[in-house]
């Protein structure tokens, strides 16, 4: 089988290194893929935002499966094309792919199927908008999200209702958000641990991949603005078998069967970010592909052949069972730039990748990361994920900080709290 990984970073690495391990995979294409990438799949320079020369890539080198990384593909229709086309794809439609390019389709959704997630109203216009914050009605502090697509920037906390009409005009009027806030939701605050939960779906029947935990904030203590995620470990401890069973039983399969009821039924990997609240799990958002960086600490746990599962994925075969997954905890700490979420300053050398990976139990998966004369350099805010294995998350924790002490570039920033809250469960 030869498969085409479309995407560059991390998660993408994760997904490239563990098919090219596999018996049933004949070559990995990854586009454009990365210089850790190219160590283990061949790379074509084929932007991910164009879905032609995807298809261009697909046809020119007889690819039998892609799998999509990142969700921008997939809000531009790539899916649909490709099915189109007669090409396997593992990704959703453009039209199941709303579940993640607008807030306002996933709540409206859930509200539909009954599905537990935080009360909300959509907004249309400013007026609408500033009218639904003096109302009062969701209290404070007020969760203010951007309807489309916002590189994870989209959401607001305001704690107090002029701080959310502030936030209102930032979105509506100056239009912070491009038009990705011409509509917002505004919902009530959750209390609770956050954690996600993933399932690849055909369509109908569901394989889950278990449980992570993300560390959103750039420092230790989750304190400072969000990022894309500085860490993660899998599983989530707080998601024991009796929320997992919640979570199944209200989340993942009312959801299935809605979009499948619905005419747009959902193919891919559904990413699920939960709210452990009081009240049980409720949903405070949906990604239509997997997590960065959570696929880099749940991939290196599955313990059967993620081509297989993904080939079942494209063709509406997939078994309706949990996949397999050893045991131990893998936990994931990011290596980012200076600067990082902000503007980052590229070009700085990497040194000490080989002596990290040489390390028992760890994995260095590249992100932000090219070659420049025969040097490895920063090329982004995220450079690499690197990844422990151990019999304890103590283990695993030691095993990630120890490999990514070996690792230098100037400006190097990571949290070093990455773990510390499965612990403490
Ligand atoms: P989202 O892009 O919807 O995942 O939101 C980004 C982050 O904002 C989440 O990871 C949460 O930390 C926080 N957040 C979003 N919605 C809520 C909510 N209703 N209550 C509390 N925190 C939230
Ligand atoms: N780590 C969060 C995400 O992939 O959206």
């Amino acid at each position: 089988m030869r498969v085409l990984v479309v995407g560059g970073g991390a998660r993408e690495h994760a997904i490239v290194w563990k098919l090219a391990g596999e018996r049933a995979v004949t070559d990995v294409l990854c586009a454009p893929g990365n210089p850790g990438i190219a160590e283990v799949a061949r790379c074509v320079p084929a932007d991910p935002a164009r879905p032609s020369a995807l298809l261009e890539v697909v046809r020119r080198e007889q690819v039998d499966l892609t799998v999509v990384g990142p969700e921008l593909p997939l809000s531009m229709g790539l899916a649909d094309l490709f099915a189109a086309e007669g090409h396997a794809i593992v990704g959703p439609t453009k039209a199941a792919a709303a579940l993640e390019w607008s807030k306002a389709f996933a709540k409206a959704f859930m509200d539909r199927h009954r599905v537990p997630t935080a009360r909300f109203e959509v907004c249309g216009s400013p007026d609408a908008a500033q009218a639904a914050i003096a109302s009062g009605k969701f209290g404070y502090p007020l969760v203010l999200k951007a309807d489309g697509l916002a590189a994870g920037k989209g959401v607001v906390i305001a704690d107090d209702q002029a701080s959310a009409a502030d936030a209102v005009r930032s979105a509506m009027a100056e239009r912070r958000f491009g038009a990705a806030g011409d509509r917002l939701v505004l919902e009530e605050f959750l209390v609770g641990e956050e954690a996600s939960y993933f399932v690849l779906a055909d369509g109908t029947a569901f394989v889950p991949l278990g449980s992570a935990q993300d560390h959103k904030r750039i420092f230790d203590g989750d304190r400072g603005p969000n990022t894309g995620g500085m860490g993660a470990f899998a599983p989530a401890p707080r998601l024991t078998r009796e929320v997992e069973r919640r979570v199944l039983d209200e989340i993942v399969r009312p959801v299935l069967d809605g979009m499948a009821r619905e005419g747009t039924p959902f193919r891919g990997f559904l990413y699920v970010g939960l709210m452990l609240t009081p009240d049980g799990p409720k949903v405070v958002e949906f990604n239509v592909r997997f997590g960065d960086p959570e696929a880099q600490v749940v991939l290196p746990r599955l313990d059967e052949d993620l081509s297989w599962l993904l080939g079942a994925t494209a063709t509406g075969a997939l078994p309706s069972r949990p996949a397999r997954f050893r045991a131990e905890p893998h936990v994931g700490v990011v290596l980012a730039s200076a600067g990082y979420p902000e503007t980052v300053e590229a070009g700085k050398a990497i040194g000490g990748i080989q002596a990290a990976a040489r390390v028992p139990g760890a994995l260095v998966f590249h992100a932000g990361t090219r070659q420049q004369d025969g040097q490895l350099v920063t090329a982004g805010g995220r450079v690499l994920t690197v990844v422990g294995r151990g019999a304890s998350y103590q283990e695993a924790i030691d095993v990630a900080y120890r490999a990514a002490a070996h690792i230098r570039f100037e400006g190097m920033q990571f949290r070093s709290d990455i773990g510390q809250k499965a612990l403490n469960t």
